[in-house]
């Protein structure tokens, strides 16, 4: 089949390198020239394991190209929105520019019997304001919300846990359905579970899984601030809980907290839209998992002056990770980069490291020090702070590390190392949640 993606950023690069892996041919569309150059040349513009070589092969296949001229999606039988809907300048509502002018770009070209598929993450109720402009042109308007983890986008592209498929009713929808269906051929055949529903609800999947994430993630973390004044160890908690089937270890991990460009911005936006709607009281919640989730950050920042005696002006600390996540260089939103800017912001001497982030956070925060190797950072340091979980960083022998620093303080922002042997090494280790 022949597909058109519109908007060549993490979600829409990864789906156009996939829909080809899965034999169809492919133009990829971005307005952003040098994204698309680099795309063209095989190179990814963010870090994102498998994605270059399934990139290269798709590229020597011949079926795939990229442009920054929609018109060459002309002739497509499906057409992905697959834009960014970040958080708006102004509130915490999506910012839908992006999305309407991915459709103005599609308008001109678009053929009787063409879908238009969204993928963008887009408040409840986008959707049909779409499809009422698709009226006239031929073509109709599917919602298809991607879940892909950043790190693993390219399983969770070709792999899904399932498909969502938002349609209109009557011959329409119908339609949508059956070009979906070829497109996810594959994927149907591998035994994927596929939902047909109205535009709502697939709408809401998206958000609705991401709320629910995020309010884990809050509650894991919630529990750690109450461990703290009791003495309890959340991570111990957080295992035994686990055990519950109803309940499940994963999205327990208590620390820094979730950050990134989907899970922050999707929950406020979700809570604006909750508003508009006037249900605010229903998302009220979703507002305290979010303070929940930026109070760890601070909480980290303390456990660092509290080290210090309070005095943190000039002392020297060793920030490992800035990644809002492992196997990722996206810092936006990130826990372990504001971690640093306030450690900054209170005169430590910050020297940081990220085996993949150090070239996206020195852009954003070129006041920081950025440090060639952990074994830089962690020369000299007075304490180190381990806010984002790399192997590289789990992996540090505490024998060794000792050696390197001038103060053998560590605080653990991920929980993942292991207490009992940095303590046996002379190191005072402080987690988050834990005595
Ligand atoms: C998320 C959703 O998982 C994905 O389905 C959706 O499509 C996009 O948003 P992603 O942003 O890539 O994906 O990251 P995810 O793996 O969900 O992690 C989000 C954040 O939560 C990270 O900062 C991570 O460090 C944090 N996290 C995760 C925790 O703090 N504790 C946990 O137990 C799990």
């Amino acid at each position: 089949m022949r597909i058109s993606v519109i908007g060549c950023g993490y979600l829409g690069a990864v789906h156009a390198a996939s829909m080809t892996s899965l034999g169809h041919e492919v133009v990829g569309v971005d307005v952003d020239a040098e994204k698309i150059a680099r795309l063209s040349a095989g190179e990814a513009p963010f870090f994102e394991p498998g994605l270059v070589p399934l990139l290269q092969q798709s590229l020597a296949s011949g079926r795939l190209r990229f442009t920054t001229d929609p018109a060459e999606a002309a002739g497509a039988e499906a057409h992905f929105i697959a834009v960014g809907t970040p958080q708006s300048a102004d509130g915490t509502a999506a910012d839908l520019r992006y999305v309407d002018a991915a459709l103005d770009a599609l308008l001109p070209i678009l053929r009787e019997g063409d879908v238009v598929v969204g993928k963008s993450t887009v408040p409840v109720g986008t959707a049909a304001g779409l499809a009422a402009r698709l009226e006239g042109s031929g073509a109709v308007l599917a919602w298809n919300p991607e879940f892909l983890r950043e790190g693993y986008a390219v399983k969770d592209t070709l792999h899904p846990d399932r498909l969502v498929y938002g349609v209109p009713q009557g011959a329409g929808g119908e339609r949508a359905a059956a070009v979906l269906d070829e497109v996810y051929a594959a994927t149907l055949a591998e035994g994927t579970p596929r939902i047909v529903a109205d535009y709502a609800t697939a709408e809401l999947v998206k958000v609705a899984a991401n709320a629910f994430l995020a309010t884990k993630i809050s509650f894991i973390n919630a529990m750690a601030e109450i461990a703290e004044v009791t003495g309890a160890d959340v991570t111990l908690l957080a295992d035994a809980l686990g055990h519950d089937a109803r309940i499940g270890r994963r999205f327990l991990n208590a620390g820094v907290g979730f950050g990134g460009g989907c899970l922050p911005k999707d929950i406020r936006a979700f809570t604006a839209r909750a508003e508009e709607l006037g249900r605010g009281h229903s998302l009220a919640f979703l507002r305290e998992v979010d303070e929940i989730n930026l109070r760890r950050r601070q909480r980290m920042v303390d456990l660092v002056v509290e080290s210090f005696g309070g005095r943190p002006f000039g002392r020297r600390v060793a920030v490992l990770g800035l990644a809002f996540k492992p196997e990722s260089d996206d810092v936006r939103d990130s826990p372990a980069l504001d971690v640093a800017v306030r450690l900054k912001g209170l005169g430590a001497e910050v020297v940081s490291h990220d085996p993949e982030a150090m070239g996206p956070a020195g852009r954003m925060h070129p006041q920081l020090a950025y440090a060639a190797s952990a074994e830089e950072a962690l020369r000299g340091a007075e304490a180190v702070v381990l806010v984002t979980e790399w192997r590289e960083y789990r992996d540090l022998d505490p024998v060794a590390t000792a050696a390197l620093v001038d103060q053998a303080v560590i605080l653990d922002g991920r929980n993942v190392l292991d207490a009992a042997a940095w303590r046996a090494a002379g190191w005072t280790y402080r987690g988050l949640g834990r005595p």
